[in-house]
């Protein structure tokens, strides 16, 4: 392949707003968006902010959106475009712009503080934890996690609606309750955690509408919605429903004078 000029839109401002800015760069075999940012950082923008560490999809701080998509900079390559297309790139929509390409994404690692951490089984020190692989085969596959956020960034019960922040964990955290959940020595519930309950009370896995839209954007290709959310959704509901469950909320109540 010979090397090209493409045409490159970059939305470029700060906290007060801004706009696309046209750029054309040279493009050479093998590149991914990433390299045609920094060569347009390198020839014609020197203070263009973007945000970027292993070039190598693992350490999810490159997040963006390319023509409307979010995906990782240094992962997509130029050769899914076509040359004459007009690449255009833009912050995440659904975290506050600090400047140009990168975000202020806070509102994840509030989430993540929110989910209450594994509950390490009584009398049994840490180093002598054992689990069988069959345990994990689950739960493992959220391990590949990379905290990228894109899945955060496309769910639609936040990109538009700032309101629905407070309480909605996002895919990424719900994930994580759901591997909490599953995890073979976790002793929540015998601490008088319910992780099913918190799921659904503190959380808000009930907005999760299962669209998937989560699951299309996972560069790890995590089943986020298949492996993780519709099964905490299922047991979720099957803890709601289960009559001893039911009973001692009525019990409780009573208890309370209700
Ligand atoms: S499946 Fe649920 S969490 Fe994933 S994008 Fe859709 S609504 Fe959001
Ligand atoms: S689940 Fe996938 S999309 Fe979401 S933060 Fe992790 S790696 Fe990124
Ligand atoms: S720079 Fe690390 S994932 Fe892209």
């Amino acid at each position: 392949m010979s090397s090209y000029n493409a045409r490159f839109r970059v939305w470029r401002g700060d906290t007060d707003g801004g706009g696309l800015e046209d750029y054309t760069a040279e493009v050479n075999e093998g590149e991914v968006v990433l390299d045609i940012i920094h060569r347009i950082q390198a020839t014609q923008a020197g203070d263009l902010a973007v945000r970027w560490n292993c070039k190598a999809g693992k350490c999810g701080s490159c997040s963006a959106e390319i023509n409307g998509r979010p995906r990782l900079l240094c992962m997509t390559r130029m050769s899914v475009f076509d040359r004459q297309e007009t690449i255009t790139v833009t912050p995440l929509r659904a975290f506050p712009v600090i400047r140009d390409l990168v975000t202020d994404v806070t509102f994840n690692y509030t989430k993540a503080r929110e989910v209450p951490a594994f509950v390490p089984p009584e009398g049994v020190k840490a180093g002598d934890y054992r689990m069988q692989q069959i345990d994990v085969e689950r739960s493992q596959e959220f391990r590949k996690c990379i905290e990228c956020f894109l899945c955060q960034d496309t769910c639609h019960v936040v990109r538009d609606h700032e309101e629905n922040k407070a309480s909605f964990a996002g895919p990424r955290f719900l994930m994580r309750v759901a591997e909490l959940d599953m995890h073979p020595l976790d002793a929540a519930a015998a601490s008088g955690l319910d992780r099913k309950a918190t799921a659904q009370e503190e959380h808000g896995l009930g907005y999760c509408n299962i669209t998937k839209c989560c699951t299309e954007v996972c560069p790890e290709n995590i089943k986020i919605t298949d492996n993780a959310l519709i099964p905490l959704k299922e047991r979720a509901a099957d803890r709601k429903y289960d009559p001893l469950v039911w009973l001692g909320n009525r019990i409780g109540r009573r208890g309370d004078g209700v």
